[in-house]
């Protein structure tokens, strides 16, 4: 199916990314939030760094006004009834996002694609809410989703050929790189970069290190464009103690658990860039 029309559910970091991303590649986009409010914030967001690509020559004024054109947002779910692909952005809770996908397959057409953006709950079990799991699968992007290229196209246990086909299209389409995969806990990248960062803390301590020394140590001795202690300061201390826990209930691997010194960071508040403060502090 070509998609021309999509359906974003969830305007927050992810879903407000994705929309973006969305309209600039020439789809319509409606993007459903819970409030108002929450729409219109996620909306003056996606203009705002258009307007930054324009003042930087990254587009034109006319190029950033048909894209912002292509944008709506609503309250209603109904109004995305008529989308060809719907791309889930809620929160990371699985009887939220089963719940979801129950209304979806109610109110979409039934040739209509779902998808989910989780970065650690089964597609499967999100498919398994619907009576047609096979139209269900994992479009996960990556944060930030209008500067990172990589989307894992996910295939759920009973995901339909065309369903993969289809958002394996609409990635191409947005200009990301797509890797297909299946449904296993953290798919391809957040299966080895959620242990190897816990490895990377875990040192701290092992080889009494401080953060900079283990960043110095990375950047230079293993040619990571960004240090551990940087990127989990990007990623956010409770973003990555959530997935670390959700793979470490999936796969009971040691490694997959979250150390004690970043469960202990996020007790206290010390989630990195966004709260100002993590292994270093930021103005
Ligand atoms: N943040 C990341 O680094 C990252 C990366 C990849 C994937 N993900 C996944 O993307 C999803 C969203 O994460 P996020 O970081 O954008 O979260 P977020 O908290 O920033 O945004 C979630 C948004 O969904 C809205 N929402 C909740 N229930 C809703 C509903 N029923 N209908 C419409 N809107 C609803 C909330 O109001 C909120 O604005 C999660 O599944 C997460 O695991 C996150």
């Amino acid at each position: 199916m070509a998609v021309e029309r999509i359906g974003v559910v969830g305007l927050g970091a992810m879903g407000a990314g994705i929309a973006q991303v969305a309209v600039e590649a020439g789809f319509d986009v409606v993007g459903r939030e819970v409030t108002a409010e929450l729409g219109e914030a996620a909306a003056g967001r996606i203009v705002h760094f258009l307007t930054r690509k324009v003042e930087k020559g990254q587009r034109t004024e006319d190029e950033r006004d048909a894209a912002v054109a292509r944008l709506a947002t609503t309250t209603e779910l109904d109004a995305l009834a008529d989308c060809d692909l719907v791309i889930e952005a809620i929160v990371e809770e699985l009887d939220a996002k089963r719940e979801l996908f129950a209304q979806l397959e109610r109110l979409c057409r039934p040739d209509a694609i779902l998808a989910t953006n989780t970065s650690a709950l089964s597609v499967t079990e999100i498919a398994a809410a619907t009576s047609s799991p096979e139209r269900v699968v994992g479009m996960h992007y990556f944060n930030p989703a209008p500067l990172m290229p990589l989307v894992e196209v996910v295939r759920a246990e009973l995901s339909s050929d065309e369903a993969v086909a289809t958002a394996l299209d609409v990635v191409e389409r947005m200009g990301k790189v797509a890797v297909p995969c299946h449904d296993t806990p953290g798919f391809v990248v957040n299966r080895v970069l959620i242990p190897l960062l816990n490895d990377c803390v875990r040192v701290i301590d092992e080889a009494r290190v401080t953060p900079e020394s283990l960043d110095a140590a990375m950047t230079n001795g293993a040619g990571w464009p960004m240090g551990p202690c940087t990127l989990l300061d990007l990623v956010g201390i409770d973003v990555h103690v959530h997935a670390s826990e959700a793979l470490y209930e999936k796969l009971r691997e040691p490694r997959m658990a979250a150390p004690p010194r970043l469960v202990a960071m996020r007790n206290a508040g010390l989630l990195g860039r966004k709260s100002g403060r993590g292994f270093y502090a930021y103005d």
